[in-house]
């Protein structure tokens, strides 16, 4: 058995403050004032070069505020701050923050944090020393969604976990080296589960990647696991998100009772990183870099050449 690594005491809910407003001048997507999607989800997974050349925008949108995000990472900054950054940053860029309302979600950036898997809301919990945080950022600009997100070091954090984000890193563009038109969606998830397991890691079931474009979330699902059930077929033109989550211990999920945080069953740490993909006849584009960022799986790039991780405040970087 392994055994779960913890060093930090369990994450517990603080005050989440009122819902903050959006200028009725941007943009929303359809779900923003019902507070659930109820958009018909395309048949045709293809995107038009309009709509992708759209996403490159948003993409490259929901990059910067993930940059702004990250440069406020440092113990004592609470997750209700990095919210309000990530709030402003997106209204800055034009766009309307699409977690914000979706299926009633609070915020409008997802902070999860140590034994956190995923959708964890900002309250007023200040970051400690020792802690990694993941922080979900996702635009919608233009009609379109930019989904991206990274996990990041607080302070001084133990070798085990500093080990678990690098490899969740390299599970994210281990994903993606593995996706090819005409290939199998299961291929993606056989490359991430490898490269976690040879590591000692396991892999979440319960969240997956998704189809993303005019539609947040749509078809198809991208399971970070292998299935051979799983054999939906890549075609060009598509675009969804990789976003591994990938645990110290067990991966067996929770929900807390606010039925958004999930947290590792046996609280042990978990990270992950995301990013919005273009599949295009010959590599795959990542949309949510900017220009001057390596783009290792187009074609002819070089493929060890990977994006570098954002710094927080104190300079940090995996
Ligand atoms: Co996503």
């Amino acid at each position: 058995m392994r055994k779960a690594v913890s060093a930090t005491r369990p994450i517990r809910p603080g005050v989440v403050s009122p819902r903050r407003d959006v200028p009725t001048t941007i943009p929303r997507p359809e779900y923003a004032e019902r507070g659930y999607p109820i958009g018909q989800q395309p048949t045709d997974l293809r995107q038009s070069d309009r709509t992708i050349e759209g996403m490159r925008t948003a993409g490259q949108a929901a990059r910067r505020i993930l940059t702004k995000v990250a440069a406020e990472i440092r113990p004592g900054v609470t997750t209700e701050h990095l919210d309000e950054v990530a709030h402003e940053a997106t209204i800055s860029e034009g766009g309307y923050p699409s977690p914000l309302n979706y299926n009633g979600y609070p915020k409008s950036l997802c902070t999860s944090i140590n034994e956190v898997i995923c959708h964890g809301i900002p309250d007023s919990r200040p970051l400690e020393d020792g802690d990694i945080i993941n922080c979900d950022v996702t635009i919608f600009l233009d009609g379109v969604h930019g989904d991206t997100s990274e996990t990041f070091l607080v302070g001084d954090v133990n070798e085990v976990s500093k080990r678990l984000v690098s490899v969740t890193r390299e599970c994210l563009y281990h994903g993606i080296a593995a996706i090819r038109p005409g290939g199998l969606v299961n291929e993606i998830g056989q490359a991430i589960q490898t490269h976690a397991e040879r590591n000692g890691f396991g892999v979440v079931r319960e969240f997956v990647g998704h189809g993303t474009g005019p539609v947040f979330h749509m078809p198809p699902n991208v399971p970070h696991y292998f299935d051979p059930k799983h054999h939906f077929e890549i075609i060009p033109g598509m675009t969804f998100t990789i976003e591994p989550m990938i645990t110290v211990g067990n991966w067996r999920a929770q929900i807390w009772d606010d039925d958004w945080t999930a947290t590792t069953v046996d609280l042990g740490h978990t990270a992950q990183f995301e990013h919005t993909l273009v599949v295009h006849e010959d590599g795959v584009e990542i949309l949510t870099v900017l220009d001057n960022e390596p783009q290792p799986f187009l074609a002819g790039a070089d493929r060890s050449t990977w994006p570098d991780t954002l710094p927080t405040a104190e300079g940090i970087t995996v």
